[in-house]
Order: C-alpha cells, then structure tokens, then sequence
C-alpha cells in the first residue's frame, strides 16, 4: 500500500474480531518499522509495552471505562516514554559515527535538555506521538485497523504495568482486524483555517 493511501484508509476503529491472531513477530516487526521515527538528538524516549496477558488487558479496559477495543484487538500496545531519556546511553545512540561526532551530540543533548523540565517532557511526548503514528500507519498498510487512545486513568495503568519512575504513558494503539466500519469522518477543520503563511 501506497503511503498516501494508508493516511487516507486509516480510521479509527473501535471493534474487532476477538480471535483474529497477530503474530508475536509481526507486533515486532511493526514497533520495528515505529522505531525508525524522527527523535530529536536521536534520544528514542520511546517504549512499547505489549500487552499480552487476558487478565491485564481485562483490567487496563477497565480502567479505560469499558472501552471494548482494549481487550478484543488482536494486540494493545502502550506507547511510553521516558522524560530523562537525554540523558541515557547517548554514545550508545550515536554508535555508528565518527566518536567526536557522537561526543557533540551526546553533550549537546545534555546540555539543551538540562534542568527544562517542561521541554523534557515534551520532547518525551512529542517522540511517542511521531512514533505512534507511524506504529498505525504500518498497520494500515499491513491491511489492519487500529484506534489510538488516551480515554483511561493513566494513574491506574501506570500502577497496573508498573511504570518506572520519570516514565509517562503517552497513549495505547489497538491493532486488529475491525467487524466494524468507523463513523463518517467527525468534520476536519477547513485548510484555510490551519494553513498559515510566514506568520500569524
Ligand atoms: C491522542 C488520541 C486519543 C484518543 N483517545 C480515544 C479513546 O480513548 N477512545 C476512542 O474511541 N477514540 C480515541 N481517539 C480517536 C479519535 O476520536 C479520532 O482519532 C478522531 O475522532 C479522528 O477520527 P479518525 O482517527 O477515525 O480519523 C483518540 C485519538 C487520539 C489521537
């Protein structure tokens, strides 16, 4: 599938086939292909937590208010991200340049990310979103549906996978094969009003 036609074809979808099976390495392969996601300084915050277990899929939809999606599609993946990531195994990141390369970026990072908590977390938030989107768009062209969501107490599903410490959830994806059609798109805001040319 064409990319432009797995951003048109992707919808958000809210219920699937129970027993439709992804595989173990298909689910890799697609946070694989999330992983080449632009970060800045090449930090990667990101996390992917595969939900597995029935019984903790069970209660995350719980504390997702009942949203049935959680526990029916073939895979629920929290996309999470580490707000101190600048600051760990930033040479690692930068392995395969020349070293006084990888030293510049490394200490640049440091040096841009250091005491801005703020930007912290939104460089944190801001990589798990490009992530997530291109987690979907590979799903989509792999000919499944999928559903990105926040609608969920994110201290209960941070308590209910143990989230370290300086770690946020930014969402979940469902991935799955869809029973049922989405919504007719709810209304996209018109392109003359996002569109803005030099400045405000
Ligand atoms: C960050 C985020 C959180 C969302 N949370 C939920 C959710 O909890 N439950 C749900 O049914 N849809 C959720 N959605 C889906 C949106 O309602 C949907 O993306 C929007 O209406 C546009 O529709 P489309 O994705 O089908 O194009 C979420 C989407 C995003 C991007």
């Amino acid at each position: 599938m064409k990319t432009i036609e797995a951003i048109k074809k992707r919808r958000s979808i809210r219920h699937y086939d129970p027993a439709f099976k992804i595989s173990d390495e298909e689910i890799k392969e697609l946070i694989e292909l999330a992983m080449l996601s632009p970060t800045s300084y090449n930090i990667q915050h990101w996390k992917f937590v595969v939900i597995d277990n029935q019984k903790l899929r069970n209660e995350i939809k719980e504390a997702a208010y009942g949203q049935v999606q959680v526990a029916e599609a073939s895979a629920l993946i929290l996309v999470v991200t580490d707000t101190k990531a600048w600051e760990k195994d930033m040479f690692e990141k930068w392995k395969n340049v020349p070293k006084e390369i990888g030293d510049f970026m490394a200490t640049s990072a440091h040096q841009f990310y250091l005491d801005r908590e703020q930007l912290q977390r939104d460089e944190a938030i801001r990589s798990a979103s490009f992530a997530t989107q291109t987690l979907v768009l590979a799903a989509t062209a792999k000919g499944y549906e999928s559903g990105v969501m926040i609608g969920f107490d994110f201290d209960k599903v941070d308590e209910l996978i143990n989230l370290p410490k300086d770690y946020i959830i930014s969402n979940l994806v469902v991935i799955g094969k869809g029973i049922k059609e989405a919504h007719p798109r709810g209304g996209q805001t018109s392109i003359e009003k996002v569109l803005i040319k030099n400045k405000f």
